[in-house]
């Protein structure tokens, strides 16, 4: 049968039934309800009998409409017939929810997944089906925030869901091949691409990288099923394996289908195991040939987790004694696998021929506070920067030039009145938006960087300034400037000696 979506694309956007169409028609209050799962303030403006109105009831809402109704804002019979809608009585229905979703570049596209599924709403997910489909969530946004979105021959997304990271791939990649273990994620990402009006992607049904067998990409993302769940009940959130096993295998099995220079991009979850480092359980899944930026977002003790996810599905609305049972069966597995907490956050892999050769660059690091998404940018820059430091002993690092990086500001530590600061920190505004302490000496070498000056010599003229010997100050401060650009506050603009 012939592709009918770009019909119904058209019919969706002649009605407005776009992003700013529904903030103009909803407003900000019960457009940001809606994001809540609240649809009341929704209903209260969606009164009227334009297209619009229609369309937010039946799609976003899902309200039934009058029969007239929805054929004055849809080729009613055309989606009838390709399963968009059903018909109740004088009635139309929605059969899928289709959510107005925009592009990083203002593209109106859509979101297409199992109805009752928007993710976020105080009340859990509104389906315990095990094979649901959900739309996006906060995890997918997340994800499609981190990933480097230069062009690409290749990209591979596990997972795929409603497609949403597919979609995303599809503006920067000549071909997408999207997998998931659910046939019924393939038709739903099948239909996000369409409706989108995005390339069709290459669908492949199975289990994380069996459907690609031994396959290279430039590009592989995930937000995989990472819940640590005592047993696999909903397919997309539960990996079915043990503990944090999904997950371990995944990452490590990447290394092989990376090509050169190519990047893997997780969400995850690991667990906190009594007597063992968190940073040691996930520098033991890197892959060979990959350097690694592993940042641990958030951790929750094990009470909270399954709180957590009691919630997400709808489990502390069901019988107490049934809940009490299913809260109970999540703590008797943390304690078999001797967790104490879980860490939430982001795994990224760059396939480098320096990580093969034996020097991989991984930093294993907690970063809890806010960052500037899209971060994709920074990330990139944060491998750049490791392969710049990866190359220089501390004397090519005193002869090279420097620049503070842009929006950096400092800021001065001490109590009120007090003649000099207790400590000054410099903070960034932009990427990931890092502060770090440092001396009066890293913050009067981090003022001068303009990137006309050597480090060394900045350094020989502070030491004038500051009394100091110039050697010893030269020998002491490589490791803090090597930190410095590490983090990004400062660019490394050449070479100069
Ligand atoms: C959290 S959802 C992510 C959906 C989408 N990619 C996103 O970012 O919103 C996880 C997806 O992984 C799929 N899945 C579960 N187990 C899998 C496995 N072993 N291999 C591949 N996909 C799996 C689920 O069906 C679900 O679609």
């Amino acid at each position: 049968m012939p592709d009918r979506s770009p019909r119904l694309r058209e019919a969706l956007l002649a009605a407005a039934f776009t992003a700013d169409g529904l903030l103009d028609l909803l407003g900000a209050p019960a457009y940001a309800a809606l994001a809540r799962s609240e649809t009341v303030p929704a209903l209260r403006a969606t009164r009227g009998a334009s297209p619009l109105d229609t369309l937010v009831r039946l799609f976003l809402l899902q309200r039934p409409v009058p029969h007239e109704r929805a054929r004055a804002a849809l080729p009613l019979a055309e989606c009838m017939e390709d399963g968009w809608v059903v018909r109740a009585g004088d009635e139309v229905r929605a059969a899928v929810d289709v959510r107005p979703y925009s592009g990083p570049e203002g593209q109106d596209w859509y979101i297409v997944s199992d109805l009752g599924c928007s993710v976020g709403g105080a009340g859990g997910i509104g389906s315990r089906e095990e094979g649901v489909v959900l739309g996006v969530g906060g995890a997918s946004a997340t994800l499609a925030g981190i990933t480097v979105r230069t062009p690409v021959a290749s990209v591979l997304d596990i997972g795929t869901g409603s497609g949403i990271q597919a979609l995303h791939a599809s503006q920067h990649a000549g071909r997408v091949t999207a997998t998931d273990l659910n046939p019924r994620a393939l038709e739903f990402t099948r239909l996000t691409l369409a409706l989108s009006g995005a390339p069709a992607a290459d669908l492949r049904l199975g289990s994380l990288y069996e459907p690609v067998g031994t396959e290279k990409y430039d590009l592989i993302v995930s937000n995989p099923p990472f819940v640590i769940s005592p047993g696999a009940r909903l397919t997309y959130r539960d990996g079915g394996m043990g503990g944090d096993d999904l997950c371990r295998t995944l990452v490590q099995q990447t290394g092989d289908r990376l090509n050169e220079g190519g990047y893997a991009h997780f969400l995850a979850n690991w667990q906190h195991v009594e007597g063992e480092e968190w940073q040691n359980r996930l520098s033991s899944w890197v892959p060979y040939g990959c350097d690694a930026w592993i940042v641990q977002r958030e951790v929750q003790d094990v009470t909270q987790y399954a709180e957590l996810w009691l919630r997400d599905s709808g489990d502390h609305r069901t019988d107490p004694a049934e809940y009490a049972a299913r809260y109970d069966a999540w703590l008797d597995e943390f304690e078999a696998r001797r967790t104490r907490s879980v860490g939430f956050g982001w795994i990224t892999l760059r396939k480098s021929a320096a990580a093969a050769a034996g020097n991989p660059s991984v930093v294993i690091e907690e970063w809890p506070h806010a960052v500037e998404q899209p971060l994709g940018p920074a990330v990139q820059a944060h491998f750049a920067r490791q392969d710049y430091l990866r190359e220089q002993d501390d004397a090519a690092l005193l002869a090279g030039r420097f620049a503070l990086a842009a929006e950096v500001v400092q800021e001065q530590v001490g109590l009120p009145g007090a003649e000099d600061p207790e400590h000054v920190v410099l903070r960034q505004n932009r990427g990931m938006r890092r502060a770090t302490k440092v001396d009066a000496v890293g913050a009067g070498f981090a003022g001068v960087c303009d990137g006309t000056l050597p480090a060394g010599r900045i350094l020989d003229a502070i030491a004038q300034l500051m009394n100091e010997d110039p050697v010893l100050l030269r020998d002491r401060t490589p490791q803090a400037i090597r930190l410095l650009v590490e983090e990004g506050f400062l660019e490394p603009v050449g070479s100069a000696e």
